[in-house]
């Protein structure tokens, strides 16, 4: 720990569970009675607008409920007290790491709270709803979708991550199942330019067998731990 440079850390949705915003693969196999590529596809999106914008409306008007948890407190303990270089790669698209005060975050699956204008490509910060159709605050145009990461389109901030990966001593994945790509491919990246890895989630994740170590259990109880051993 005392030689530790430079720190990757990928959180997914079980890092938020405990705040007690449902994680995608619940038993039933639904995101919040929905299935996937009924809401979360561009054609999903094309076939019926009215029912993405109005789930992700729900979805974002449900983040005034949550608080951060323990671990994403912990987490921004570690961006104000790691001296070295850190990055917090998060696939979630609440907004709950950094109302907990941390910075070296990118959100690669997107956030609720950004809109995206299809007509002129500007983001822009989006609080209320966006069924309805409202104009974006930049051209004016009635075509704002939620700036979220459908399946089939490319994450955000790749050559950001890869860089990073490429440089770090320890990749930390926590509460993700290590299902779906490129997220889930971290691990090997991070392997193959010689970190160290770690994964710390409820349960063995899909990638499970390529950590140096893992570490069962939740995250409010894992996470803290390990952040004051790294600054100890
Ligand atoms: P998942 O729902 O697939 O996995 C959440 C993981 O968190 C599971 O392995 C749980 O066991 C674990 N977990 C649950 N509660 C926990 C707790 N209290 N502490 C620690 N771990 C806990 O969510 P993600 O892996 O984040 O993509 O899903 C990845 C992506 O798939 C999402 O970003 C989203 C989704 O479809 C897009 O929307 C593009």
């Amino acid at each position: 720990m005392a030689e530790l440079q430079s720190i990757v850390i990928l959180t997914g949705a079980g890092i938020s569970a405990e705040s007690g915003v449902p994680t995608f693969r619940a038993a039933d196999g639904l995101w919040e009675g929905h299935r996937v590529e009924d809401v979360a596809t561009p054609e999903a999106f094309a076939r019926d607008p009215g029912l993405v914008q109005t789930f992700y409306d729900a979805r974002r008007a449900a983040l005034a409920g949550v608080v951060p948890n323990a671990a994403h407190r912990a987490l921004a303990k570690l961006d104000r007290d790691f001296a070295g270089e850190l990055l917090i790669v998060t696939q979630n698209v609440d907004d709950l790491h950094e109302r907990a005060g941390a910075e070296r975050l990118l959100h690669m699956h997107g956030e609720l709270k950004r809109a995206l204008c299809l007509a002129c490509g500007e983001s822009h910060g989006w609080a209320g709803d966006l069924r309805g159709a409202p104009a974006c605050p930049g051209c004016g145009a009635a075509k704002l979708r939620p700036d979220i990461v459908w399946f089939g389109e490319m994450p955000y901030e790749m050559e950001r991550i890869e860089a990073a990966l490429a440089t770090c001593d320890l990749f930390v994945s926590i509460g993700t199942s290590g299902a779906v790509y490129p997220a889930a491919g971290f691990v090997q990246t991070a392997r193959y330019h010689r970190a160290s890895t770690l994964e710390m989630n409820l349960e063995p994740s899909a990638g499970t067998g390529w950590f140096d170590e893992a570490r069962h259990g939740p995250a409010g109880v894992l996470v803290p731990a390990w952040v004051e051993e790294v600054l100890s």
